[in-house]
């Protein structure tokens, strides 16, 4: 089976975000190679595939033989090389530019040079990634969201440089495996970030400066906005690193104080507390169940 024009995809990178691409990509029926740097980090990235379609057995969302097809639609290996008959690529690796840069040099050798390469990134230009590569026009920004299997949302990012057709292609697969697609040009945050971190910059001010409470102001966005996660518990869920990646691009380039990383989510990052991933961030998660449930 495939979805619109493409039927075997590539995932490089296999954490929290590039782990839940691969699964949604496999529950719509494509053929997954899914590439990590080491043995270790290929192990985690199926612990992360086995965890996610297992707690959906749970829920009674999917039947025991429905989650071994979508794990056995998903090639795990450390070789980039297998990735040569993919007809799309997505990035999904830390974001630093000089690691993308390697990625896409890496991928520019072995894949088709038909094939699209995306790239995930939340915080990166894609220009400055695509300029990079010997396929410039072929290259996008393809944009999930934290947690991927769930979230309906997908920003696809065409620059200066793309060709005709490679945004729709990357849109319409969107489509086809249920999430809602947005076309945005290369500008930091593209929107939903744009829109969605000044407000969540907002409430770790307000923190700062004692306004109220950290529990308050979270209950105050669930009771009073309706919203699934107060700032706080969202921040912890996104990562506080890559929350203060994304301001850090957002005020680079509008340079709205809005945006000015607030001194509070620094100091967490730089402390290595950086949410539910590694136990501490705005909140505590004592043990992996609360991290799992909170
Ligand atoms: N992986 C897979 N499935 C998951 C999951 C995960 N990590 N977390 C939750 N789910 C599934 C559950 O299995 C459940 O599915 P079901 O209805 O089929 O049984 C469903 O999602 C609802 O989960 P729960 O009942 O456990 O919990 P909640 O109802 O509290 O929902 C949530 C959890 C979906 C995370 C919800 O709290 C939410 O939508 N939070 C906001 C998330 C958000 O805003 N994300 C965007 C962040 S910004 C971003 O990612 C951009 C980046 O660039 C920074």
């Amino acid at each position: 089976m495939s979805e619109g024009s493409f039927s075997r995809v590539g995932v490089v990178g296999l954490g929290t975000m590039g782990a839940g691409i691969a699964e949604v990509l496999a529950r719509g029926g494509l053929a997954v190679v899914g590439v990590e740097i080491n043995q270790d980090a290929l192990d985690r990235g199926r612990g992360h595939l086995e965890k996610s379609t297992g707690r959906a057995v749970k829920r009674g969302r999917l039947t025991e033989d429905g989650r071994r097809e979508i794990l056995d639609r998903i090639e795990l290996t450390t070789d980039f090389g297998d990735l040569s008959d993919c007809d799309l690529v997505v990035e999904a690796v830390p974001e630093r530019l000089d690691l993308k840069h390697k990625v896409f040099a890496e991928l520019d050798k072995v894949v088709r040079d038909d094939a699209i390469l995306a790239t995930n990134t939340s915080s990166l230009s894609v220009t400055a990634i695509a300029a990079a590569t010997g396929r410039p026009a072929k290259v996008v920004g393809v944009h999930f969201f934290n947690p991927a299997p769930v979230m309906k949302l997908v920003e696809v990012i065409g620059t200066v440089l793309t060709e005709d057709g490679a945004v729709d292609r990357v849109a319409a697969l969107g489509e086809g495996l249920g999430k809602t697609p947005v076309v945005i040009g290369d500008r930091a945050g593209f929107v939903a970030n744009r829109l969605l971190f000044g407000y969540l910059n907002d409430a770790a001010s307000m923190l700062e400066t004692r306004h109220a409470t950290r529990d308050d102001i979270d209950t105050a966005m669930t009771a009073g906005g309706g919203l699934p996660m107060g700032p706080f518990t969202l921040m912890d869920l996104i990562g506080l690193d890559t929350c203060l990646e994304v301001l850090e691009a957002i005020h680079a380039e509008t340079r709205d104080r809005r945006h000015a990383p607030a001194p509070v989510l620094r100091e967490l990052v730089t402390a290595g507390l950086l949410g539910r991933k590694t136990g501490r961030g705005f909140h505590s998660y004592e043990t992996a169940a609360d991290a799992e449930e909170a």
